[in-house]
């Protein structure tokens, strides 16, 4: 029988939340001197992103914030995880910054203060500055160093009132798709591209600690991971090694150099002629959490004429599949949790979760999202098996708030819990708000 989250006993300091990102919710893409970012540059080209849409408006968040962080306080969200724009404070990525983008996220972050949220500061959320791009972007060594400047304009401003930070979100997911597979920006298909921004993301990550731990007081640094179970396509033994390749690179290729200090063995070799003397000691920094984004496993295929030999696979058709077609298997995020856990001794926080729909509202105006609910009970029910076999999880964060721009696919997957109506930037709380803001409250320890 499936844990029912609503009716278990959840740690007394557990936290609950929401997440989004500035390119997928912000929108005034060229307002108040904000820079292009090599998301904008990918929106332009054809073909790759659904329907021609872009980031331009989004969820015009930019202007909409007040009424976005009064809907979360209605919820009784604890804590809210939101990206910086680096183009945003910093239009050419260095050198001078720009004082209207840096007032935006001082008044976004006081608005959710005021709100009693606590905010939770992504450094990165895939919007590199296209001016850095210019330059080889995170193929460049020199990008460790943008990073750590920006890091530290970020921390100076926000750090007397914001505490917890996380550097990067899913360092695997933009070198994969931005150097190797051209899913994301900036969509370059190149193996020694590929491991050298690896390896500079890495390093990125490492001087970014060591900033915000020297200028934040009282400051709890994370690091925010997709982690997923990568499962040989059909269970053939054939595609046994493309998931073990997977699996070091999706899901190993940041946190064991950044919290053990080495290069998963299948990578190391590849990675060496990149590796210049101490910098693994750069890299591995004592963090505090663990972020993990997780969603479903990743089924995975042989693909000899693939760079690093695997390729997508899809799951077996009888595999329970939310609306936009991903596998739906909590019992592999339960045992993530307790993986991790063990494997990294850090604790754990969910810093994305969820499932993607295409939700309407009815003839009422209501948006109904039974099959979110059920997702969202199974995975949170799953997470609270993981706390009982000893997982250290501390904290649950939705992905996400608002439906928002959804990278590759546009605007045409919805995964809020509140629906935006991209036409009249209305926003309607899902029944699946409702739930969670109900779950809220049965799981606070009077
Ligand atoms: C994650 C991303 C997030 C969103 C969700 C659905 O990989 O971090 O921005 O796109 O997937």
């Amino acid at each position: 029988m499936a844990t029912d989250p609503t009716a278990a006993t959840w740690p007394r300091d557990f936290v609950w939340g929401s997440s989004t990102s500035s390119y997928q919710i912000e929108g005034a893409a060229r307002e108040d001197g904000r820079g292009l970012s090599i998301w904008d540059t990918r929106c332009l080209m054809k073909g790759k992103v659904a329907n021609g849409d872009t980031g331009d408006v989004a969820c015009d968040h930019y202007h909409r914030y007040r009424e976005d962080v009064a809907l979360m306080k209605e919820l009784g969200l604890q804590v809210y995880r939101f990206s910086v724009a680096w183009p945003r404070v910093l239009p050419r990525g260095r050198g001078v910054a720009n004082e209207a983008g840096l007032d935006f996220y001082d008044r976004l972050v006081d608005t959710v203060l005021e709100a009693g949220i606590e905010p939770w500061l992504c450094l990165y959320h895939w919007d590199l500055p296209q001016a850095l791009d210019d330059l080889g972007g995170w193929t460049n060594r020199d990008s460790a160093g943008w990073f750590a400047d920006y890091t530290a304009l970020v921390a100076k401003r926000y750090g007397d009132r914001v505490k917890c930070f996380a550097t990067f979100n899913e360092f695997a997911v933009f070198t994969m798709f931005g150097y190797a597979i051209d899913w994301g920006a900036p969509g370059i298909t190149d193996r020694a591209a590929h491991l050298k921004a690896i390896h500079h993301v890495n390093l990125a990550h490492g001087a970014s600690v060591d900033v915000l731990r020297s200028l934040v007081r009282g400051v709890s640094i994370g690091a925010v991971h997709n982690w997923q179970l990568t499962r040989a396509e059909g269970g053939k033994p054939e595609n046994e090694d493309a998931a073990e390749m997977l699996d070091q690179h999706w899901n190993r290729a940041f946190p064991d150099p950044q919290l053990l200090g080495v290069y998963p063995p299948l990578i190391a070799t590849a990675i060496e002629p990149y590796v210049q003397a101490g910098d693994m000691a750069r890299i591995c920094r004592p963090i505090d959490w663990f972020g993990l984004n997780h969603y479903g496993p990743i089924f995975v295929k042989a693909d000899p004429s693939a760079t690093w030999g695997f390729a997508w696979g899809g799951p077996p058709d009888d595999a329970p599949r939310s609306e936009i077609g991903w596998p739906i298997y909590p019992g592999d995020f339960r045992d993530v949790l307790i993986q991790l856990t063990q494997r990294y001794k850090l604790p754990v926080y969910v810093t994305e979760n969820g499932c993607g729909g295409d939700d309407k509202p009815g003839a009422d105006g209501k948006v109904d999202d039974p099959k979110r609910i059920a997702f969202l009970s199974a995975y949170i029910g799953a997470m609270h098996e993981a706390i009982e076999a000893g997982a250290d999880v501390r904290g649950y964060l939705v992905w996400s708030l608002l439906d928002n721009f959804e990278w590759g696919s546009g605007y045409t997957q919805r995964f809020g819990i509140v629906h935006v109506d991209y036409e009249t930037q209305k926003r309607t709380p899902k029944s699946s708000a409702r739930w969670f803001a109900d779950l809220i409250t049965a799981t606070r320890v009077p």
